[in-house]
């Protein structure tokens, strides 16, 4: 037996855990296994490497992905390089799947997110077999409870707020930090909590200008004289609208994200003439080695779909339900995104102990 596996869309911390503790798993069973450099690509390009027992070895605490990854190529939507030198969009999905009986695959493990996953459903549509792992920092996938990469990127993102704190404290500042997420609030609400943030702004939450001037007044009458604010990369702005900042030609979604922090601390500064500074968190919250929790679930992840592979099974998804791997089809896996409700329990916690929401 054959597998294949893949990491696509955006790296998260977590993804070599996977690819290790699948491994393990397909060779405890004899199954030959390949990895696929830098998404569907590398089956289009037939670019692999063989994986085996050096290939994995300490992979276990190292972010990234040693597969490589890419969340722009789509088979059914790929850029190909015409005689003239230009740029077309082509469905070479059909050569993808040559590719995949060529190389005598059995299944492929595709680990990824919503546009990976998505793909792999249209794949298996088509008759390939593949099993789906669910990754992104974001955990905005509605099928598993959590995804591997978030926990991580909850801990960079409080500890920045740890940092901002003491800075804020001595300067008097408002300090704002923009976090990513895309369309939810997930990232921001959980290091909102445990970085003790003053406001948390998510997209969820419709937020007014006034009602964080507020906030920030009423902790200056008590005495302190600095806030804290996350927001989330995906909060709309004043005007309603997502502050974009690029468009990325070929991905399954091409907006880039990113901005809002700015508007917002712009505003704040402007109507209570306190300074105010903005962090944008970024990419590394996408970095690094990923935390004690995010390797269990990324290894129990990746037991799973190499389990489901060996069984011959295909058009699943490995997810978390409470706290049993479970799998779900990959039909359903991808066809709502989670987003935070705005009576979560979180969000009624945070409110308690007097958080912001800027509503
Ligand atoms: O989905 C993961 C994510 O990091 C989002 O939080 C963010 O909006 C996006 O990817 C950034 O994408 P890129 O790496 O293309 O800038």
């Amino acid at each position: 037996m054959r597998v294949g596996i893949l990491t696509g869309g955006g790296d998260c911390p977590g993804l070599n855990a996977v690819i290790r503790a699948a491994a393990k798993t397909l060779f405890a069973n004899g199954v030959d296994v390949l990895g696929f450099r830098d998404g569907y690509r590398g089956i289009i390009y037939q670019d692999y490497i063989p994986i085996d027992k050096r290939a994995i070895s300490g992979l276990l605490h190292r972010g990234g992905t040693i597969l490589g990854t890419n969340n722009r190529d789509n088979p059914f939507n790929f850029p190909v390089k015409t005689e003239s030198g230009e740029t077309q969009y082509r469905d070479v999905s059909d050569q993808l799947l040559e590719n995949f009986h060529k190389l005598k695959l059995d299944t492929l493990i595709a680990i990824g997110g919503d546009g990976t996953l998505s793909i792999a459903r249209e794949l298996v549509d088509k008759g390939a077999k593949i099993i789906g792992v669910p990754k992104t920092i974001d955990n905005d996938l509605a099928a598993t409870d959590q995804t591997f990469g978030f926990d991580t990127a909850v801990a960079t993102a409080t500890s920045a707020l740890d940092k901002l704190h003491t800075t804020a404290e001595s300067h008097h500042r408002v300090m704002v930090l923009e976090v990513m997420g895309r369309y939810a609030g997930w990232i921001a609400l959980w290091s909102g909590i445990a970085g003790g943030a003053d406001v948390i702004l998510i997209p969820e939450i419709p937020w007014s200008l006034d009602s964080i001037i507020k906030k920030i007044q009423q902790r200056r009458e008590e005495g302190k004289m600095f806030s804290v604010i996350v927001v989330a990369e995906g909060t709309p702005g004043p005007d309603g609208e997502r502050v974009v900042r690029k468009r990325i030609k070929g991905s399954g979604d091409p907006l880039r994200l990113g901005g809002i922090g700015q508007v917002v601390g712009d505003l704040i500064e402007q109507a209570t003439g306190i300074e105010t500074r903005v962090t944008v968190l970024g990419h590394i919250q996408r970095g690094g080695s990923p935390s004690p929790l995010d390797r269990i679930l990324a290894t129990r992840f990746g037991v799973a779909a190499a389990e489901l592979a060996i069984s011959g099974q295909s058009g699943l998804m490995v997810a978390l339900k409470g706290n049993k791997i479970t799998a779900v089809p990959l039909h359903e896996a991808t066809k709502k995104i989670s987003l935070v409700p705005q009576d979560h329990q979180l969000v009624q916690a945070a409110r308690s102990i007097g958080i912001s929401f800027g509503d």
